[in-house]
This record gives structure tokens, sequence and C-alpha cells, in this order.
């Protein structure tokens, strides 16, 4: 259930010495944030942060940092924990508000994590294409183990089976090993056992909560996620400008305010599914997003985003006659027909505007290079050659 606006949430955080703004700038020297250099965890999805106060005051020779997507849940995290330690100054915890799917933008090998908690993350169980989102998910997990040390640890509790059953096969594929495993935690005598808010209201529904320990191998211990890694190192997506007389078809990115693209204007596709062809993947994605079934389209272009690690090779695509209905159901965004002459005014990412312009022109097929430094655009080479 969502929580209630809480307009006193940001205003305390902001003011909050151990609450991190603009936690990515951490990157690397979170240790540096402790008075006490000491293991340091960390805990995604903190919620209200009900176990989090508990364990960081009962383990005070452990660092926590707890993360939260939600400003109004981590205001409530906020005031639980500073009630917990009373007069006590918080020295063993940060806390900050981040989208848990980037979380490598925040820490890197050097924070050297020993341990990740993640409790009663949401099960995305309804469409199977949600399931990426999922905290525990493959591609979540490769990002931790690019900051958690060799034999770090993930402590992972639900009351979903479906949720816990496949992230057994998501630490398996990705080098961990399972340490330990219980589908019924508080008969199971494991301790110490900080109990969560959510953990405490489905047990009192009778519901179980499964618990696992997975530790990190190292790669020499995994040699085949070496194979792995590399394969899956850069996002695969397709975007799409479906048009309609002088209108195209946009989403406004307005529901996250932890999603990179948050208040951006955007073309319609996404990423990939395994063993799709990029004709596939923008059909589908249309399908998905737009309820629509396109039935003229042409692949335009290949734009490679780098920034940084990142890199996303995107197959453009534009689109001028489709079937259906439009659902505009999208989760991320609200999506909508806007004047071609109006999109000039609306917020994009610079490199959009550069292809846009590309496919304006009716630019025969190509190949465009994007580089950007943060949120900055650098570069542009466009079928191979520097541009400006
Ligand atoms: C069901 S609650 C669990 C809270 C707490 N761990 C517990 O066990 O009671 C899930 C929490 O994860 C947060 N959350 C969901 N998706 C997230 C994401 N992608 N990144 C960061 N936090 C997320 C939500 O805001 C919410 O506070």
């Amino acid at each position: 259930m969502r929580m209630r606006r809480k307009k006193w949430a940001r205003p305390e955080l902001d003011a909050c010495a151990w609450v991190v703004k603009d936690c990515d700038r951490y990157r690397g020297r979170w240790r540096t944030l402790f008075p006490k250099d000491q293991p340091l965890h960390v805990e995604l999805g903190c919620g209200k942060g009900v176990s989090t106060c508990e364990m960081a005051w009962a383990e005070r020779n452990i660092n926590f940092v707890a993360i939260d997507i939600s400003t109004d849940v981590l205001g409530v995290a906020r005031r639980n924990i500073a009630a917990r330690y009373g007069a006590e100054s918080v020295d063993n915890i940060r806390l900050a508000v981040k989208e848990c799917t980037l979380i490598g933008q925040t820490f890197s090998a050097g924070d050297r994590v020993e341990r990740i908690y993640i409790s009663f993350c949401n099960p995305w169980n309804q469409r199977s294409r949600h399931k990426k989102r999922r905290l525990t998910h493959s591609r979540q997990l490769m990002q931790y183990r690019d900051f958690l040390v060799d034999g770090g640890e993930i402590w992972f509790k639900t009351d979903d089976d479906a949720l816990f059953d496949e992230s057994i096969g998501y630490f398996m594929e990705c080098g961990f090993e399972i340490r330990f495993l219980t589908r019924d935690l508080h008969a199971s005598g494991f301790s110490p056992n900080y109990v969560s808010e959510h953990e405490r209201m489905f047990s009192e529904q009778g519901i179980k909560t499964k618990f696992l320990i997975a530790a990190k191998r190292s790669l020499a211990a995994a040699p085949d996620l070496l194979k792995r890694r590399r394969r899956a190192a850069p996002d695969m997506t397709t975007l799409c400008y479906i048009e309609k007389d002088d209108r195209c078809l946009l989403i406004h990115r307005n529901r996250r305010e932890s999603d990179g693209n948050y208040g951006k204007w955007l073309g319609i596709g996404g990423h990939f599914e395994r063993g799709e062809s990029p004709d596939e993947c923008v059909l589908r994605e249309v399908r998905e997003e737009t309820g629509l079934t396109l039935t003229d389209y042409a692949f335009r272009g290949v734009v490679t985003f780098v920034s940084g690690d990142w890199v996303e090779y995107m197959y453009l695509y534009t689109a001028s006659a489709f079937e259906g209905e439009l659902t505009g159901e999208c989760d991320e965004g609200d999506i909508q027909w806007v004047d071609k002459a109006r999109m000039k005014d609306l917020p994009m990412w610079a490199g959009d505007r550069v292809f846009l312009r590309l496919l304006e022109e009716g630019c025969p097929f190509f190949s465009l290079k994007l580089t950007y430094e943060k949120d900055e655009l650098i570069a542009v080479e466009l079928n191979g050659r520097r541009q400006g």
C-alpha cells in the first residue's frame, strides 16, 4: 500500500547530519562518512527502518547504510532511528534515498561492503517482464557483486514463495553459494534476527518468513561468470517514435523521482528479452506500454550511449501505422500524443534531440554514438565522424 505524503519528511531528511544527500557522490568513499572504520553493511529497501534501528543499535561495531527509494518512507525511518538512539549520537547509520536498481552508481569495489540486507522487497510477480525489477534478480546481483567483497553475504528475507524459489536460481546463476536457508525463519532458531515491519505483519497473518544467506564466490571460484559478465555488460534496448498526422507518441517519465529519466519525454521502448530480435523487442515493448500493434515501422539507426562504465546499444525505430486503442496504462509515466512542433520545448536528453533531428531530416540509416559525462552530453559521433 502506498504511504500518504509526508510533507515533513524531505525537510527533516535535509536537515539531518546522518542522511547522505546526493549519495552517488560518495561512490567508493562511504567508509569516510563514519567516525569509526569498521565493517560496512548495506540495507536495500529499508522501509521505515524498524529492524534497521534495532540491528544497528545492537551491533555498534558495524557501520550501516540504509537505502530506500521513497523520501516519505525514509523520513519515517529517520524518526524511528532518532527515537531508538535517543540522546546517543547516531554514529553507525547513514540513510540515503536511491533507486536500488541503479545501486551500481552509488557503491563501488572501493567501499568493500561486507553484507547486504534485502527484506520483503516487492516480488514483482504479476508480469514476467517485471521480474527484472526484483532486488534479487540476476541483473541486480551482478551489480551487487561489484561492490561486495569476496565471501561477502546477502541476507534475504521474504514472505513470497515464488520470489524465494526463483531467487535461489538467481543466486546460483550469479556465483553465490547458499550458506543458510530456511522456509520458516522463526522456527529455525536462527539468531540474531531483527524483525522488520513487514516480517511482523506477515507473521501475524500466519505467513512464514523465508530466509537465506548467500555468499559471493570469487571470480576464480566461479569462472563461468567471467563469460556471463562480458556478455551481460551492455544494455540492449529499442526505442520507437510513433507518428500520427503531425503528432508523435511520447512517454513523460513522471512516476518516480528516482527514475534516471525522471521528468524527461522519451519515445516508447525498453530492454530486449533474451532471444528477441530488435523487431520483436520493439513490437512487444510498444504493445505492452501502449496497447498498440505496429503495422508499418522502420529501423532507422543504432545509437550507442556511453557514460562512464555504462554502455547501451539502442535500436531506433519510427512507425507510421498501427492497430488498436491506446491504453495509456504505463507504470513509468504518462503516454501522450504530442504536437511535433511542441516537442522541442519539452525536457529531453540533449542526445535525444540529436537523433530526433536526424529522423526529422530523413537521414539514411545511421550509427550515432553519444557520450555523456553524468547528465551532460560531451561528444557526438555520426557514422564514425566526430560532430561539432
Ligand atoms: C515491502 S517494503 C519492506 C520494508 C522493510 N524492508 C521491511 O521488511 O519491512 C519495501 C520497501 O522497499 C522500497 N523499495 C521498493 N523498490 C525499491 C527500489 N527499487 N529501490 C529502493 N527501494 C525500493 C519501498 O519504498 C519500501 O519501503
